[in-house]
């Protein structure tokens, strides 16, 4: 059995891991709706793979027997700039995730939850690769400027992903 505050904060991250869907979501339609098919499919798997993030938190407290309670997804933005932006934005956003998700850890071992601090831990290494990721694209993007044949490599290698890096049976 977790404390009720561990709960609330788990219930605070599991809105943030919709939230997260959410905006890739967005990003997807963004990059569809600008002819960028490619990272549209990118951003489409990462969906799924914070909806993953979201299962694997609820999971837990379900496992716990602690009180799950679901709040409002805010509303993401529409328009995200250029793919480079876009990009950028999706990092941002990651290591503001990456934040919170330091925090939580932090309250988990001051609570000597060592089960929650378990759990977290799985999100902390997935930020990792999360930030690491994306970051490389970025890199990229940067490397080729506004170069119309560089940015449709880019897409299409964005096109290729086909897999989530999550799987909530591990
Ligand atoms: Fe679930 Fe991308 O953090």
């Amino acid at each position: 059995m977790i404390s009720k505050k561990m709960t609330k904060q788990l219930n605070e991250q599991l809105n943030k891991e919709f939230y997260s869907a959410y905006i890739y979501l967005s990003m997807s339609a963004y990059c569809n709706r600008n002819d960028f098919p490619g990272a549209a499919n990118w951003f489409l798997l990462q969906y799924e793979e914070e909806q993953d993030h979201a299962t694997r938190i609820y999971n837990y407290l379900i496992g716990q027997d602690a009180k799950v309670v679901l709040q409002e997804v805010a509303k993401p933005p529409k328009n995200f700039g250029s793919l480079l932006e876009t990009y950028e934005e999706s990092l941002a956003h990651e290591q503001d995730m990456t934040k919170n998700l330091n925090e939580l850890s932090d309250y988990a071992l001051k609570e000597k939850d060592h089960a929650t601090y378990n759990l977290l831990q799985w999100f902390v290494n997935e930020q990792v690769e999360e930030e690491a990721t994306v970051s490389e694209i970025i890199s990229k993007l940067k490397m080729v400027g506004g170069d119309g044949y560089g940015l449709l490599m880019i897409d299409s290698e964005l096109g290729k992903r086909a897999t989530i890096d999550s799987d909530i049976s591990q």
